[in-house]
This record gives structure tokens, sequence and C-alpha cells, in this order.
């Protein structure tokens, strides 16, 4: 088995490195450790070429994520929490993800797994949400997320809270199945909520109760969805030449040159 972690930490051995390695041994898998703090990702020029199907324009690495992952059986996304959310690149590496409609079908095939060490539990803040918008942009087969507490590098095989923890993400790639772990998103595994009428997942917009079984399902950021929306998108170009004259009228008003 090929397994590829994608990781956007600074530490050569941190809690990211060591806690892939010890997944990819146990599963006797070979480790291709992909760190995003050493490659070139551009942030997203926001012109759209790529989600009418051009090239992107950017010349950066983005597109040797994608080859690693079409080399590869399984991915961790395996990166720690940094002011409550997700490192700046590995963020920088989702804005980009209109460039994987072309992938999504084929990367829907591929199962993954996020991994999310953090150094104070009442700090881990969202970074794992963060890190799921990643495997559903990217249209991967998600089967487990799990929030690991290690501040000091090497720390997360310290405890065994940490190595059941990984033991579940070995046990859930080499099943194929998923697994749902305590206070998370039966339908997407997300851990952070948002209270509108209830309690809603802010990422597959589920309806849940407050034992978080669901109510209303939904299918937010899945794969048809996606298809569906990345065609929402397109048809905003239409809504723009509908809009523009309005748009201008009301810059006008308020001073701005157009
Ligand atoms: C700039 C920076 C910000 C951090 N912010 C947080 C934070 O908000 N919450 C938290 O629990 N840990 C935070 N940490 C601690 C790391 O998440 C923790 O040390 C983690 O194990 C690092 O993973 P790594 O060893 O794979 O790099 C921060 C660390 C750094 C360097």
């Amino acid at each position: 088995m090929k397994l590829l972690a994608l990781i956007a930490s600074g530490r050569k051995k941190g809690n990211s490195v060591i806690a892939s390695s010890y997944i990819a041994k146990q599963l006797g898998a070979e480790l291709e450790i992909l760190n995003l703090t050493k490659m070139n990702i551009e942030p997203c020029k926001a012109c759209y070429a790529c989600l009418y199907g051009e090239e992107c324009r950017i010349e950066d690495d983005v597109s040797v994520v994608y080859e690693k992952i079409k080399q590869s059986d399984a991915i961790l996304i395996c990166s720690p929490v940094y002011w409550l959310d997700a490192t700046g690149k590995m963020k920088a590496l989702i804005d980009r993800q209109f460039m994987a409609i072309p992938h999504l079908r084929e990367f829907s095939k591929k199962y993954a797994a996020i991994i999310t060490p953090h150094g104070f539990e009442e700090l881990k803040g969202w970074a794992s949400a963060t890190h799921i918008i990643l495997a559903k942009v990217l249209g991967l087969n998600l089967l487990i997320n799990v929030e690991i507490n290690a501040a000091l590098p090497g720390e997360v095989l310290t405890s065994n809270e940490n190595l059941e923890k990984l033991n579940k993400v070995v046990e859930a790639i080499k099943n194929k199945k998923k697994i749902v772990l305590q206070n998370q998103c039966p339908i997407c595994l997300n851990t952070v909520f948002r209270i509108e009428n209830g309690i809603l997942c802010p990422i597959c917009g589920s309806k849940l109760n407050e034992n978080l079984e669901v109510i209303e399902r939904g299918n937010r950021l899945e794969l048809n969805w996606m298809i569906e929306h990345y065609n929402v998108l397109r048809d905003m170009k239409e809504e723009f030449k509908r809009k523009k004259g309005e748009i201008i009228k009301a810059l006008k008003v308020h001073g701005y040159e157009t």
C-alpha cells in the first residue's frame, strides 16, 4: 500500500511526521511525505479559468500534489493546529482547489484520514474542520478524523489515548470503513458546530439533535453536490453580465470609479 501524507508543519520530526510514520508502519505501507511548507503554493487569483476547463494560469506546485495523490492508495491529511486553525500553507492549498475539478471522480476512489495535532486541548479550535474541507474539495473518501493532543516534537506517541486514536486510523484504512468518533457529525466527521434553530453542521449542512443524531441529512461538499455547485458557479458569469449595470450604478452612487 502506498500512503501519502500531506503535512504543513515546519518541524522535521514533529508530531505530524511521527504520527504519519507510525500509521504507515502499522499498515506495512510505503509512506511518502509531502511537506507543503517546502512547496510553492501561490494564492488563487480568482480568475475562474480552471472553472471553465482551462489550465490554471499560475505555475507552481499544486499539480505535484495531484500527481502524488494519483500514485497513492490512501492519503493522510496530517498537520497541526496553528492559532486554532490549520496552518497557512494548508489553507493556501485548499484555496486552489477549483483546480481539482477534473480529478474529482478519480480521487473519490481514494481513502483519506485526518490527524490534527494540537498543543492544548482548550485551543484545538477548528483546524480539523479545515482539514475536512481539504479532503472534500479534493473529492477524497474520508474514513476518520482524529484530533491529537501533543505539544512537544514527537510527544504524540507518549500517551495511550493518542496511540488508541492512531490505531483507529490504522483500523479505518485497513478495513476501508468509516469510523465516527464521539462528538463528531455522523455524516462528515466534523467536530465544530453552529447553533441555527438547533445544531447545524457547517460542513455537510446536516441538522443534528443534542446527541448529534441526524434529524435531516446534509450532503454539502459531497461529490455530486460539488459537481452541481461548480455548475452554479459557472452560471454566475451570466448573472454578473445581468447585474453589471446595477453594480456599476451602486458603485458610482458611492463615489467609486468603475
Ligand atoms: C505558530 C504556532 C501556533 C500554534 N497555535 C496553536 C493553537 O492555537 N492551539 C494549539 O492547541 N496548539 C497550537 N500550537 C501547537 C502545535 O499545534 C503543536 O505543537 C503540534 O504538535 C505541532 O505539530 P507538529 O509537531 O507536527 O508541527 C501552535 C504552534 C505554533 C508553532
